[in-house]
C-alpha cells in the first residue's frame, strides 16, 4: 500500500485548525468550542477553548451506550500474582461510577487533585477514570519511587485525597507501599484529607484512624447500592491530569494535560499511527505511572473502544521470557507497545526465541518501541523473531503521544534503522544550532518543535508558567525545546541521539542525574560528585557516580559506596538503579569550573573522545580512565 503520510502531513501544514477540527469530530462534546485554537490564551495558545466535554464519558460511557457494553474493556493479567481478570465496558462503568461516588463523599470535586500511588492493578485505572468522571485532576506517581519523591509530588499537587494500595509485587519480593505513603505524608506540608487504601492479599496494612479508608469496603458498598455519578462537564482546557517527570534539578516538573486536546490527539493516533480498529486488543507493556501507561494503557485504547491489557509482570522472570508471547496469544493482542529494553531482556534470556513456539501469534500485527533509542540490532531481532513490522517512535511525557514515527494506519514508509520515523501531523520538527539557526540535513543539533504544540501537548507546568517558559520556550524563541539532540536527514527522517540536559533513560525510565547528585552530595564523606549515565547492554543506560571523598574517608570507600547506593535507593527509589560508584581524586572541569560530564561519559563508554579545549587540567582525564579501569576489574 502506498503511504498517505505525505498527503496527510501536508494537509495539516496547510490548514492545522481544519485538520484538528476534523479529528475532533470523533469525540463527543457536551458543547462546541468557540475557536479551534486561541493563540492569545495560555502560554502559547490553547486548543478548543470554550468547549465542554468529559474524558471518562468518551472512554467509557459512550461505548456502553454505543453497543460495547459487553465487550472486554480492561484485562488485568498478573503473572506475578497468578491472577487474571477481565472487565467489560459495562463493568468498567460500574466500578468507575462507584469509586467516583466515594470520592465525592470525601468532598473531591471539579479541579481538586487526587494522587494515585498504585501498583499495576485494575483499581489504578478505575481511579484515573473516576477522577476524570468528576472533573478532578489525577496525579499518578510511579510505584518504584521512594517516599521523598512521592512527598515532593504530593506537596506540589496538594491533593485532597490519595488512592493507594497496601503493596506492590516485584519478582521475589513484596513492596510494602503503605509505609512509603505514610512516610511521604509525614514529610510533606500538604496533608491529604483522606486516603483510600486497597488491601491486597499478599500483604495487608494498618489503616490510620480517621485518615485511611478501606477501598473495597467503601467502593463495594457504593457498587452494591448502585450509586452512580454522572460525568461532570469540564472545559476542554481544564486539566485532566498532572504527571511529574524528571527535570534538570531534583524538583520534578508537573506536566499538565488538558481534557479536550488530549482526547482528540489520542483518538486520532489509534488508527492513523498505530493501525488499530475499535474492538481490537491493544497492549502497552508499561506502567500506569509513566506517560506511556497514561496514554496507551488507559486513555487512547479506551477512547477508541479497544480492549486494553494491564500487565503486572516483567518481560523475563515472570515466569520466563515467553510471557509476552503468552499474553499476546491468550488475549489476541493486535499490537504491543513496550520499551526496547524489554526486548533486550527477552533476547538475552532466550536468544533463539524457543519459548515462542507454543504460542499462536497469528492475530499479532505490529510491535511499537519507545522510551529510549531502539538499537537496530534489537529491532532486527524482533522483526525476525515475530515476522511483523517493528516501529520505533519518539515522544516525551510532555507531548503525551508520538512526535515522530512510521504511521502504520496511514501506510508505512520505507524503514530506516536507527530512526524513529517522520514527524506526525501537529509537529513541525526542526534542528537548530546553539545560536538558534537551522542546520543542514544530516547535521546534529538541538531538536525543536515550532509552536504551537498540537492538541494534547502540555499547555504548561502545574502552577508554574514561568518554569514552563524558562525550561522549554525561552532558549529558542518561537519553538518548544525537546532537550533531545539529533538530526533530520534529506528524506525528513529523524534521528534522536542524546539528551542535551542531565536526563538519562534507565530501562526506558526517565531520571535526572542532577537529582541523584543532590542525594550523593549530602553524604558527609563526599567533597564533590558528578553522576552521569553510562551505556548498559540491558537497560540502555545506568547511572554512575564519580565521587571525590574528603581526606579521611578515602580509606573507607567500600562502606561509603554501599551507603551512597542505599541513600539513592531510599531517597529516589529502586527504579534509579544506582549501583556503581567510582572514587576519583578530582573531577575534570573547564577553566570556568563546569564539570566535563560529556567527556567523562565518552571515556566510561569507551567511545572516541577529544581533549576539550576549555579543560583546566588535562591530566585529570587520565585519572578518570584509571579509576574506571580499576572499578571495572
Ligand atoms: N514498585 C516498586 N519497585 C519497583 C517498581 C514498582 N512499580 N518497578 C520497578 N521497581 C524496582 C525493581 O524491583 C528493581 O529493584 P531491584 O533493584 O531491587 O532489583 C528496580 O526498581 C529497577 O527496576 P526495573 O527498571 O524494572 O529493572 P529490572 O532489573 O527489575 O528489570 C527490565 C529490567 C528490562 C526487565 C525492566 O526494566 C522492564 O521490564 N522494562 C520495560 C520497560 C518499561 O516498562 N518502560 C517504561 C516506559 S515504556
Ligand atoms: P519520557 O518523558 O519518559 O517519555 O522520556 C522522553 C525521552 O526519552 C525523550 O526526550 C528521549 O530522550 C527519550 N526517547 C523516547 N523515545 C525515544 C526514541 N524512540 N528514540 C530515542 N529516544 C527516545
Amino acid at each position: 500500500m502506498t503511504s498517505r503520510y505525505h498527503e496527510v502531513y501536508s494537509g495539516w501544514q496547510q490548514d492545522p485548525e481544519g485538520f484538528w477540527a476534523k479529528a475532533a469530530a470523533e469525540i463527543d462534546w457536551f458543547s462546541p468550542w468557540e475557536k479551534v485554537f486561541d493563540a492569545k490564551a495560555g502560554v502559547y495558545g490553547r486548543w478548543f477553548p470554550g468547549a465542554t466535554c468529559n474524558t471518562c464519558f468518551n472512554a467509557v460511557d459512550r461505548h456502553v451506550e454505543g453497543g460495547r457494553k459487553d465487550q472486554p474493556a480492561l484485562i488485568h493479567d498478573s503473572p506475578i500474582s497468578g491472577r487474571k481478570k477481565s472487565f467489560t465496558y459495562g463493568e468498567l462503568k460500574d466500578e468507575v461510577s462507584a469509586l467516583a461516588s466515594v470520592l465525592k463523599d470525601f468532598g473531591v470535586g471539579k479541579g481538586d487533585r487526587v494522587v494515585i500511588y498504585m501498583p499495576m492493578v485494575p483499581e489504578a485505572v478505575f481511579a484515573m477514570l473516576a477522577c476524570a468522571r468528576i472533573g478532578a485532576v489525577h496525579s499518578v506517581v510511579f510505584g518504584g519511587f521512594a517516599a521523598r519523591e512521592l512527598a515532593a509530588r504530593i506537596d506540589d499537587a496538594a491533593p485532597k485525597a490519595i488512592i493507594s494500595a497496601s503493596c506492590g509485587l516485584e519478582p521475589g519480593r513484596v513492596v510494602a507501599y503503605k509505609p512509603l505513603l505514610d512516610e511521604a505524608i509525614r514529610l510533606c506540608a500538604a496533608k491529604p484529607e483522606a486516603c483510600l487504601i486497597l488491601q491486597r492479599e499478599e500483604q495487608r496494612c494498618d489503616l490510620a484512624e480517621g485518615r485511611d479508608h478501606d477501598y473495597a469496603a467503601l467502593v463495594g458498598a457504593a457498587r452494591s447500592a448502585g450509586r452512580a455519578v454522572d460525568c461532570e462537564p469540564v472545559l476542554a482546557t481544564d486539566p485532566l491530569y498532572i504527571l511529574y517527570t524528571s527535570g534538570t534539578t531534583g524538583r520534578p516538573k508537573g506536566v499538565v494535560r488538558d481534557n479536550g486536546g488530549h482526547m482528540v490527539r489520542l483518538k486520532w493516533s489509534m488508527f492513523n499511527e498505530f493501525g488499530i480498529e475499535p474492538g481490537e486488543t491493544f497492549w502497552a507493556a508499561s506502567d500506569v505511572g509513566w506517560v506511556v501507561g497514561h496514554s496507551y494503557i488507559v486513555y487512547a485504547p479506551l477512547l477508541h473502544g479497544c480492549t486494553t491489557v494491564l500487565f503486572e509482570g516483567k518481560p523475563v522472570g515472570t515466569p520466563d521470557a515467553g510471557v509476552f508471547w503468552r499474553v499476546i496469544a491468550e488475549h489476541n493482542v493486535a499490537a504491543l507497545f513496550t520499551a526496547p529494553t524489554a526486548f533486550r531482556a527477552i533476547r538475552t534470556a532466550d536468544p533463539d526465541a524457543e519459548l515462542l513456539a507454543p504460542h499462536d501469534l497469528t492475530g499479532f500485527r505490529s510491535l511499537f518501541l519507545a522510551g529510549e533509542r531502539a538499537d537496530p540490532d534489537t529491532v532486527k531481532w524482533a522483526e525476525k523473531t515475530l515476522g511483523v513490522p517493528v516501529i520505533d517512535h519518539w515522544w516525551q511525557t510532555e507531548t503525551g503521544a508520538p512526535i515522530s514515527q512510521d504511521p502504520v494506519g496511514l501506510g508505512m514508509l520505507p524503514v530506516k534503522y536507527g530512526s524513529p520515523g517522520v514527524p506526525m501531523p501537529g509537529y513541525d520538527v526542526q534542528v537548530l544550532d546553539d545560536a538558534g539557526d537551522p542546520v543542514p540535513a544530516g547535521t546534529l543539533g538541538n531538536v525543536v518543535v515550532k509552536l504551537p504544540l498540537p492538541p494534547g501537548g502540555l499547555p504548561t507546568l502545574w502552577n508554574d508558567d514561568k518554569r514552563f517558559r524558562d525550561a522549554y520556550l525561552s532558549e529558542f524563541p518561537g519553538y518548544y525545546k525537546t532537550a533531545d539532540a539529533g538530526m533530520l536527514d534529506e528524506d525528513g527522517y529523524l534521528f534522536i541521539m542524546a539528551r542535551t540536559d542531565d536526563i538519562i533513560n534507565v530501562a526506558g525510565h526517565r531520571l535526572s542525574t542532577g537529582g541523584m547528585e543532590e542525594v550523593v552530595a549530602e553524604h558527609p564523606a563526599v567533597a564533590e560528585c558528578a553522576v552521569i549515565g553510562i551505556a548498559d547492554p540491558l537497560k540502555g543506560q545506568v547511572p554512575c557516580g564519580f565521587v571525590v571523598l574528603h581526606g579521611k574517608a578515602q580509606t573507607d570507600m567500600g562502606s561509603v559506596e554501599q551507603e551512597l547506593i542505599a541513600m539513592v535507593r531510599e531517597r529516589i527509589g529502586p527504579v534509579a538503579a544506582f549501583k556503581k560508584v567510582v572514587s576519583v581524586k578530582r573531577l575534570p572541569k573547564t577553566r570556568s569550573g563546569k564539570i566535563l560530564r560529556a567527556t567523562m561519559q565518552k571515556i566510561a563508554d569507551h567511545r572516541e573522545w577529544t581533549m576539550p579545549a576549555t579543560i583546566d587540567d588535562p591530566s585529570i582525564l587520565d585519572e578518570i580512565s584509571e579509576a574506571l579501569g580499576k572499578s571495572d576489574s
